[in-house]
């Protein structure tokens, strides 16, 4: 090796996806294999590393878990070392600065190159670790697909795969009954997911953030599906959509949370509006963690493979404060600050938006 990189860590943060195993195995792998370098184990994201909870991971430990879904470390959403959260009374969480014992884990565990597989949180945090002088690379993991910087996440196209099946299977039952039936998908503050899953899986009304929709619209797509005999409507909604008059649906809060917001709901207030404004009956399914579960397609085992091989190479090369990322169908690193920049949205005049359009797919906006 040129640049002396002995040692890397790796950690897994934010929400888990399927991939993040195809990820650890190729980084450790690749960096064993053609480095000579070992590979520490982060456990639990940022939150291991600030309480110095790691372990060498051997090439035992990462064979065969290409096709597992989850993160052999464990994952966080809740250790941003600057905002950490800590219990000082029964019940009541403080967030503390104790980024000096994340930077002091690193020296301690003689870390030369760090390697953070996130969202946009965890590149947020692998940015600030960048400028307290640790040497970053970031790898773009998410169901969302919202990591700007890079076209493709790697999990995105297990959630779709798991979104198009729902809607499969819903679409036999709801034909049976003649229902409408709403399917509420992840993606958070992006439509990623019910876009390109609602697509897929033909739905007929695809509700997103990016694209503010009315009652109406929806209500006509039903009745004009009825009138043509075509006795059941799906609707694909994302949980991050606004209803009509601007509110978001919340689940719950949770102070220990990067984003302490956990979004939910929609799907049974989009039921209820619709049962009420078409006098049909309407069904709601929430597909929940269901879309980040299980087995990685093809695509996201690859994807995850060429991810993490090029995180190890740039470690190897000494090349620091990039996110390895897809541009014009290859895998190179960006800066990752490109990566912290505003999220990456569906833009209302998406080119798959107006073929959804074409094909008669109702947005709830005309
Ligand atoms: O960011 C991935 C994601 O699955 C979002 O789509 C969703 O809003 C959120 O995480 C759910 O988070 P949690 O698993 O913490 O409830």
């Amino acid at each position: 090796m040129t640049f002396q990189t002995r040692r890397i860590g790796v950690l897994t943060g934010g929400g888990d996806c399927p991939g993040l195993n195809g990820v650890i195995r190729a980084v450790t792998k690749t960096a064993q294999n053609e480095h000579g370098a070992s590979v520490i184990g982060i456990e639990d994201g940022f939150e291991g590393l600030v309480e110095g909870r790691m372990r060498e991971l051997s090439h035992q430990e990462v064979s065969g878990i290409l096709g597992l879904g989850g993160t052999i470390l464990g994952s966080s959403s809740k250790g941003d070392p600057w905002h950490y959260p800590v219990e000082v009374a029964q019940g009541r969480i403080e967030t503390q600065d104790l980024s000096y014992r994340a930077l002091r884990n690193v020296e301690r565990w003689g870390l030369d190159a760090l390697i953070a597989i996130g969202g946009d949180g965890t590149m947020h945090i692998a940015r600030r670790m960048m400028e307290a002088g640790v040497n970053v690379i970031g790898v773009p993991k998410t169901i969302d697909n919202d990591v700007p910087g890079t076209d493709v996440t790697f999990g995105f196209d297990t959630a779709t795969t798991v979104v198009c099946g729902a809607i499969d299977r819903l679409a036999t039952t709801a034909s049976s009954h003649h229902r409408v039936m709403v399917v509420e998908v992840m993606g958070r503050y992006a439509g990623w997911i019910a876009l390109m899953g609602g697509i897929a899986g033909g739905a007929d009304v695809i509700l997103i953030p990016e694209i503010p929709f009315s009652w109406a619209p929806v209500f006509d797509k039903v009745h004009e599906r009825q009138s043509l005999h075509k006795r059941f409507t799906i609707v694909c909604v994302a949980e991050g959509a606004r209803l009509p008059d601007g509110s978001e649906v919340v689940a719950g809060l949770d102070a220990k949370r990067t984003d302490p917001k956990r979004l939910g709901g929609i799907g049974a207030v989009v039921a209820k509006a619709i049962e009420a404004g078409t006098g049909h009956e309407t069904r709601a399914t929430v597909l929940g963690h269901l879309q980040r579960g299980g087995a990685p397609t093809v695509a996201d085992r690859v994807l995850a493979t060429g991810f993490g091989a090029a995180a190890a190479h740039c470690a190897a090369r000494g090349e620091f404060g990039v996110m390895v990322a897809v541009r014009d169908g290859t895998i190179r690193p960006v800066p990752i600050a490109e990566a912290t920049a505003a999220q990456r949205l569906v833009a209302p005049d998406h080119h798959l938006v107006a073929a959804a359009r074409s094909v008669g797919t109702c947005f709830g906006d005309r």
